[in-house]
């Protein structure tokens, strides 16, 4: 398939390549900032919500300081607008840039929908249909972010409870053009793409057969409320046995993507996200066991399949 959209190739920004951020961090959560600063748990590394972070000074400033020099850092930024129309608001990405250059954060994130329009800040995710129009306007806003941050920008798929009859694209479709024309890298969240699959019936199969998985920067994995006749991404609860199933198989493909726990509503003590983050740890194992061992059995000749997780 043909895309007419600028190409990237000469842009030259670095790939993301901060080998600091490996296995299985956490998102850290306001709540429990003096806590990790405190007690240090043993977690690889976090992820801040960029935009609860950009004003300077007090007390805070601080402890994100004190943060950054124990632990390797990543920043999640809801505010780019990368689908809206609205020209892009530079205060907020030079806020953005600032908090990066503090932090020494690994790379930048954001998610592929519009949250803004006509200046007014809806605070929600929001979807748009995914055609060749809208991949030119959003990856030459990718590629402006990127021109600013001096940097690839990591771009996120997003759960969503419609969808578009204009589309003609696919998300992955659309991810792979977009990656393709801006050279940027992907934030895969399973969860999200777990509740489309419910909510909508989209094909994890050829979701993931679609998606350039050697883009993929990062994993997140987050719970998710079962209402009735839909799922609902609330990220407030403990990952769910389906999204486990999707991670071990993703780990197949990509052993060493560092991988997050996201959980934002209802945010338990910080023992149950490290256990999270701990159980992702011990799901990669045992994946990767389970792949060695099958090609191992392979290998002396005899009919082995390597395991085959149905997402559902
Ligand atoms: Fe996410």
């Amino acid at each position: 398939m043909q895309y007419s959209v600028v190409d990237a190739t000469d842009r030259g920004h670095a790939r993301s390549d901060d080998r600091s951020i490996a296995g299985a961090g956490i998102g850290l959560r306001h709540c429990h900032l003096e806590q990790v600063l405190r007690e240090r748990p043993p977690v690889p590394w976090l992820e801040l919500l960029a935009d609860n972070h950009l004003a300077a000074g007090g007390l805070e400033h601080a402890g994100l300081e004190a943060i950054s020099v124990r632990y390797p850092l990543t920043l999640h930024c809801v505010g780019m607008n990368l689908a809206g129309c609205d020209p892009l608001d530079h205060k907020y990405l030079r806020q953005i840039i600032q908090l990066r250059e503090r932090t020494g954060a690994a790379w930048v994130s954001d998610h592929l929908c519009f949250t803004a329009h006509n200046r007014r800040h809806y605070h929600e995710l929001l979807p748009f249909p995914y055609t060749e129009e809208a991949l030119r306007h959003v990856s030459e806003r990718v590629l402006a972010v990127q021109d600013l941050l001096q940097a690839p920008l990591v771009v996120e798929n997003v759960s969503a409870y419609l969808r578009f009859a204009d589309s003609s694209l696919s998300e992955a479709e659309f991810l792979a053009a977009l990656t393709h024309a801006t050279d940027c890298e992907l934030l895969l969240d399973l969860n999200n793409l777990y509740v489309n699959h419910v909510n909508h019936g989209d094909d994890v199969d050829a979701y993931l057969a679609a998606l350039p998985l050697a883009r993929v920067r990062e994993v997140h994995l987050a719970g998710h409320a079962v209402k009735p006749g839909y799922l609902l991404d609330a990220h407030n609860d403990r990952v769910s046995p389906p999204v486990w199933a999707l991670f071990r198989r993703l780990v197949q493909a990509l052993p060493e993507v560092p991988v997050l726990i996201e959980w934002d509503n209802d945010i338990p003590a910080l023992p149950v996200l490290l256990a999270e983050a701990e159980r992702a740890r011990t799901e990669r194992a045992t994946a990767l066991a389970a792949r060695t061992s099958a090609a191992g059995v392979a290998a002396d000749g005899r009919t082995q399949t390597a395991e085959s997780v149905s997402p559902c």
